[in-house]
């Protein structure tokens, strides 16, 4: 549960809940909602680090998904973080809710959010970390002046709204650029990636710098996610790279 904001931000807070990295996010967007803690023990079984919970308003995209209340009773299934994603207009709105509920991850879209600033202080003021996240045609070079304030930095790699669409393949060199910048500036940002991941791609989306890999249809189509989480899972450990 992340902490809730007190009558002033408090500058010696403790740094907002992060996985260790390279950590696999299962998006539960396309598991089955019938047997939703089933899922939820079997991607964390499988050896899941973090939940990616896809927020869609049905305006910035065209789809509904979940709000707090589904990520409050996540919250009472797993001790893994809750990583957040808000594919929604005007999320300031919403933030204070989400953290209340459980978010210990929170990340807006750059192209849905006017005031970038205000918003990060506001996740990070709720005790959440403070992702942006980025569609795959949006240039990093919009993320350039608000980098040193930012947790993690969320690439898309498909347009956002589906599960189960394709990884779009320019997405790689975006990886490699944002990690050098990242590296260069002495950034603390974590790069998360999301969408079109699967164990034909997770390798080199790995070693192109993503720290937060997810995976939605990877893990949650089909009738083993415990193992389906387990094959890429063991894909991110180095010994498996050769
Ligand atoms: C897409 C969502 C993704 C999606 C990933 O809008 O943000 O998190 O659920 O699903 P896959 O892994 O199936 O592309
Ligand atoms: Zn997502």
């Amino acid at each position: 549960m992340a902490r809730l904001p007190k009558e002033k931000p408090d500058p010696a807070r403790p740094a907002a809940r992060l996985p260790d990295t390279p950590a696999l996010a299962p998006s539960i967007l396309t598991a089955d909602f019938s047997h939703l803690a089933d899922a939820i023990a079997a991607a964390e079984a499988g050896g899941a680090g973090l939940f990616h919970l896809d927020v869609m308003d049905g305006h910035f995209v065209p789809n509904l998904t979940i709000g707090p209340l589904i990520v409050e009773a996540i919250d009472r299934l797993t001790g893994l973080p809750l990583d957040v994603h808000l594919m929604i207009e005007r999320p300031d709105l919403y933030i204070e809710r989400f953290a209340r509920a459980g978010a210990d991850m929170i990340s807006v879209h750059q192209e849905a959010t006017p005031h970038l600033h205000r918003t990060v202080q506001l996740i990070r003021d709720c005790g959440a970390a403070a992702g942006v996240a980025l569609n795959p045609s949006t240039p990093l070079a919009t993320l350039h002046d608000i980098l040193p304030d930012l947790d993690y930095v969320l690439l898309m790699s498909v347009d956002p709204g589906f599960g189960g669409q394709r990884f779009i393949p320019t997405v790689m060199t975006k990886i490699a650029s944002l990690k050098r910048h990242v590296d260069d500036s002495g950034a603390r940002a974590r790069i998360e990636v999301d969408g079109g991941i699967g164990t034909d791609n997770i390798v080199a989306i790995r070693e192109h710098g993503a720290d937060i890999l997810v995976a939605g249809s990877a893990v949650f189509d089909g009738h083993d996610p415990k193992g389906r989480a387990r094959a890429l899972v063991d894909l991110l450990k180095p010994a498996r790279r050769g």
